[in-house]
């Protein structure tokens, strides 16, 4: 697909990319400038992920990041009225307490925050939330391997699925929220021999990030791509763009300007 979606993308034609042999491209979006742009760059897929916790809000985790705050983003974000599909992230201790949390929540992302399908993460252990949240007519997109809100359990974050055990539970877990009705599922953080076998397993697509170029599609975070994050820098990112740069520069030369009264000029000026 080239630069400019023209016709809005729905769970339908996500599937078929993957029928298709099309490529998914995916990224993460907080805020309703930056969704006009990715929109119209031929980015498929939004994602208000809770990575907005550490690379917006500044939380060492996505633990902290509430409801309401994912509803604030999401809300920013389907303001810009995206062609792409809007997926939203259910944040920790959204879905995990009981199936009813599960619909509440989902139903919230869609009713207050205009998301038009729901993340979660985990792969057995979820398979009840994915199909309450399904029977509710609301799509659910899964998340397996390096779950960030299981920083706990996993002891970081590490690659998951590298032994032979391991990687035949992420294939059980993939299969699982198939069958529980999911759309697509991320693949994070596992090796990529791992996502080409469970990527030729699944009829759903996949979308990988840390889990090599096999997957359907792939999905980044925003600032990560933009170089605007200098907390993490995994192996998996490719910048894009130094955008940190190009704040600095254009900051420090306000800065300059103001001091040396060289801004405003005339110009900028009402008579
Ligand atoms: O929260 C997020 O941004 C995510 C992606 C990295 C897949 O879950």
């Amino acid at each position: 697909m080239g630069p400019g979606v023209k016709r809005k993308r729905t769970i339908l034609d996500i599937r078929k990319m993957k029928s298709d042999g099309q490529k998914i491209a995916m990224l993460t979006c907080y805020d309703y400038p930056t969704a006009r742009i990715l929109d119209e760059s031929g980015i498929d897929i939004l994602l208000v992920g809770d990575s907005v916790g550490v690379v917006f809000s500044g939380y060492d985790t996505t633990l902290p990041v509430t409801m309401d705050e994912m509803i604030y983003h999401s809300r920013a974000v389907a303001r810009a009225k995206p062609k792409s599909l809007l997926v939203v992230d259910l944040p920790f201790l959204s879905y995990q307490t009981d199936i009813r949390d599960a619909r509440v929540n989902a139903g919230r992302l869609v009713k207050e925050g205009g998301a038009e399908a729901v993340k979660l993460e985990g792969g057995e252990n979820v398979v009840e939330s994915i199909k309450a949240i399904v029977d509710m007519d609301i799509p659910v997109m899964g998340h397996i391997g390096l779950t960030p809100q299981s920083i706990h359990r996993m002891g970081g974050y590490k690659v998951q699925g590298k032994s032979e055990s391991a990687g035949e539970q992420l294939l059980a877990d993939a299969l699982a929220v198939q069958s529980a009705g999911a759309f697509a599922v991320v693949l994070e953080g596992i090796p990529l021999k791992l996502a080409a076998k469970i990527t030729s397993e699944l009829a759903i697509p996949t979308i990988g990030i840390g889990a090599g170029p096999h997957c359907d599609g792939q999905v980044l975070v925003i600032h990560d791509i933009l170089g605007l994050c200098e907390k993490y820098s995994p192996k998996f990112v490719k910048h894009y763009a130094d955008v940190k740069a190009i704040i600095s520069d254009a900051a420090g030369r306000f800065a300059a300007e103001v001091k040396a009264s060289e801004f405003p000029t005339d110009d900028h000026s009402f008579h």
